[in-house]
């Protein structure tokens, strides 16, 4: 396995090996924001086939209470692998290790990311990687359905975080 940037030729090919609930590719504003140098799109690769991503904000979560309790602290948002099967083998730990190596590189003194209420699993990862968690705040979102139907999402959230 092995994990790199993504590259522009490579958002294609998450769009098509990773499932996006949007009809606009997240992939594509993914790699926007790191070419903008607001992120760095992380992908897992397991021979020529990406099996996981996430995405290191350097701005930090989206949400303003959760910037304002941890100025200047990155963080770790949609970490995913697919497929299911290749799940519990260590992907989703290798990204986030990734991301803390990059954030201690920037000298940023800790890491954050967000985890639902209802995913006691990942939660528990988060955990054993050593995040704390910090303050409960809504994960608010919206994408487009096939139909081209807007869709708002709240989700209750946990943002951890990790001294580096
Ligand atoms: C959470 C996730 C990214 C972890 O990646 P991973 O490669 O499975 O993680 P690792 O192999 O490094 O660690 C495995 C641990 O992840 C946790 N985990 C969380 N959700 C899991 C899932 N659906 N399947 C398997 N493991 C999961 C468990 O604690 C698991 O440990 P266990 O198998 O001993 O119980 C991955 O399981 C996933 O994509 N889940 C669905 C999407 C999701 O929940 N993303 C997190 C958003 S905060």
């Amino acid at each position: 396995m092995r994990i790199s940037q993504c590259r522009e030729e490579d958002v294609e090919l998450l769009d098509q090996h990773m499932p996006s609930r949007s009809a606009t590719s997240h992939h594509s504003a993914r790699y926007a924001r790191q070419r903008e140098g607001r992120g760095t799109f992380l992908v897992a690769w397991r021979e020529r086939v990406p099996v996981g991503s996430c995405e290191v904000r350097w701005e930090g979560c989206e949400a303003p209470e959760v910037r304002a309790a941890h100025p200047g602290c990155p963080e770790v948002n949609g970490l995913g692998v697919w497929p299911e099967i290749l799940r519990s083998q260590g992907i989703g730990t290798a990204l986030i290790r990734e991301a803390e190596r990059l954030a201690a590189q920037r000298e940023c003194r800790a890491i954050g990311l967000g985890v639902e209420k209802n995913n006691p699993r990942a939660h528990a990862l988060y955990q054993r990687l050593g995040y704390r968690p910090s303050l409960p705040y809504l994960d608010c979102w919206s994408y487009e359905d096939g139909a081209g139907v807007a869709h708002r999402v709240a989700d209750a959230c946990v943002f951890m975080v990790k001294r580096l």
